[in-house]
């Protein structure tokens, strides 16, 4: 098949790439000039471990970039996978979406109005939308063009589990896939689409079949649910806490639940990423629109924000901080990443300098980053750098390299250590505590 990605980002990159690996030539459609300049190159825009490697070997050749929407109607079918940022409210901001959508409404009116007599064109929501947005603003936008719907065009929606740092292995091993769409032919069409997955994959993939909105749902389902598995594991893991009681011994005993599961269940400084507290809380404002406030959703980004909260409460049990220097390790929002949009650092960091202190902070990757956001505070090229005089650090991001960290500590003022993400050994010499254990 031929098909065309809207959106060069994250997802529509690595999607591109992995379609194109497949044995289907994918053309990528972005208006940043650099990354369409990447991709022809058979350069990853993104890192994303395995991508590299797929550009370069069909970057330029089945996988292509443009900035014209021209290509479109050439192609079988058209995936959306443009960002869907939030509005300072925590609602969702169509505006990237409705502005691809009318684009490749009108590339495909283009292409009716030179008289060729071709099948509807198929226009898939990758991105992740509030349910009825593909049917209700999506498939409005794509029509202002003056097509009509199911003779012109098709909608459906198709949305992704990807993880950052495994996007590559989790597409092409997935738990699922979810067509939702509310047309045979449609359904046909992403069937065909996948169906060099389904015969490379070892084991059987679930399809599930369903419409629009429910496929929609689905996506929100997934990551409200994961997001409330770590916020319930962090709201245990403080109960924990108050009776001296190790959250991860608890938790390894109730993964063995095959009904509770063993994933997701690391307690301590809580959820960040792109994803779990902008999906969220766009859910709950969607869902607050027409007046259900959900309880449990609320309280899951309540409890994360409590999390931070209770580690400088930690760490001015044990020390000082006004006018002193604290170490702040670890700034992505996961380990294996630069990312740093929602990481748990920030609300960190400002809390620290709420309280006077003077922030000397590290990261293997992610510094540059969050000096664009904390211009002010001190950045060390090494984690043994950040703790030199300090009075007292925070581990924020689970990077392995901290685990090592030893005799480091002795360089401290204050070898106070608090650990939000249970990579450091209690150890003689240093004031150790866990968020949760
Ligand atoms: C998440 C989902 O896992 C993907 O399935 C989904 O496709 C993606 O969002 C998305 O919607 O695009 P991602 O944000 O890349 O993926 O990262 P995760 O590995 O899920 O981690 C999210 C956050 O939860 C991280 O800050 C991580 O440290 C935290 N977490 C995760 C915990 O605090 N404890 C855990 O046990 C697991």
């Amino acid at each position: 098949m031929h098909i065309s990605i809207v959106g060069s980002g994250y997802v529509g990159t690595t999607v591109a790439a992995c379609f194109a690996d497949l044995g289907h030539t994918v053309t990528t459609i972005d208006i940043d000039d650099s990354i369409v300049a990447a991709i022809e190159a058979g350069d990853a825009p993104i890192h994303e471990p395995g991508l590299d490697e797929l550009v370069a070997e069909h970057g330029g050749d089945r996988l292509r970039a443009t900035s014209s929407y021209d290509i479109i109607p050439e192609t079988d079918l058209t995936m959306l996978a443009l960002p869907t940022p939030s509005r300072d409210d925590g609602s969702i901001n169509l505006q990237y979406m409705k502005t691809g959508a009318e684009s490749v409404g009108e590339a495909v009116a283009n292409q009716n109005s030179t008289g060729s007599d071709s099948d509807p064109h198929l226009i898939i929501t990758k991105s992740t939308v509030i349910p009825t947005t593909t049917d209700e603003q999506l498939a409005p936008a794509i029509a202002r063009a003056g097509l009509a719907r199911t003779q012109d065009f098709l909608v459906g929606s198709n949305p992704e589990f990807q993880r950052e740092g495994s996007a590559v292995t989790d597409f092409l091993n997935p738990d699922k896939l979810v067509f939702g769409t509310a047309d045979e032919r449609a359904r046909e069409l992403l069937h065909k689409l996948y169906e060099p997955l389904r015969e490379r994959a070892d084991d059987e993939i679930p399809v599930v079949e369903t419409d629009v909105a429910a496929a929609e749902m689905i996506k929100y389902g997934n990551n409200a649910f994961l997001a409330s598995k770590v916020s319930l594991i962090n709201d245990l893991g403080n109960v924990c806490k108050e009776f001296g009681v190790d959250a991860y011994e608890v938790a390894n005993a109730i993964g063995l639940d095959d009904r509770i599961g063993a994933q997701f269940l690391r307690s301590g400084i809580g959820f960040g990423g792109s994803c779990f507290p902008k999906d969220t809380n766009a859910i709950i404002a969607a869902a607050e629109e027409r007046g259900y406030s959900p309880p449990m959703l609320n309280a899951t980004l309540r409890v994360n924000d409590i999390q931070p909260e209770r580690l400088l409460k930690l760490l001015t049990k044990h020390t000082d901080i006004t006018d002193n220097r604290i170490a702040v390790l670890g700034l992505a929002f996961k380990p294996g990443t630069d990312d740093i949009r929602h990481t748990r650092a920030a609300p960190v960091i400002d809390q620290l300098r709420d309280h006077g202190a003077d922030v000397a902070a590290y990261d293997p990757v992610a510094t540059e980053n969050m000096r664009e956001y904390y211009p002010d505070i001190t950045y060390t090229e090494t984690a043994s750098d950040a703790l030199v005089d300090a009075h007292g650090a925070v581990i924020v991001t689970g990077w392995d390299e901290f685990a090592a960290l030893d005799t480091e500590f002795d360089t401290m003022v204050d070898p106070v250590v608090i650990d939000g993400r249970r990579i450091i050994d209690r150890r003689d010499g240093i004031t150790y505590e866990g968020l949760t254990w």
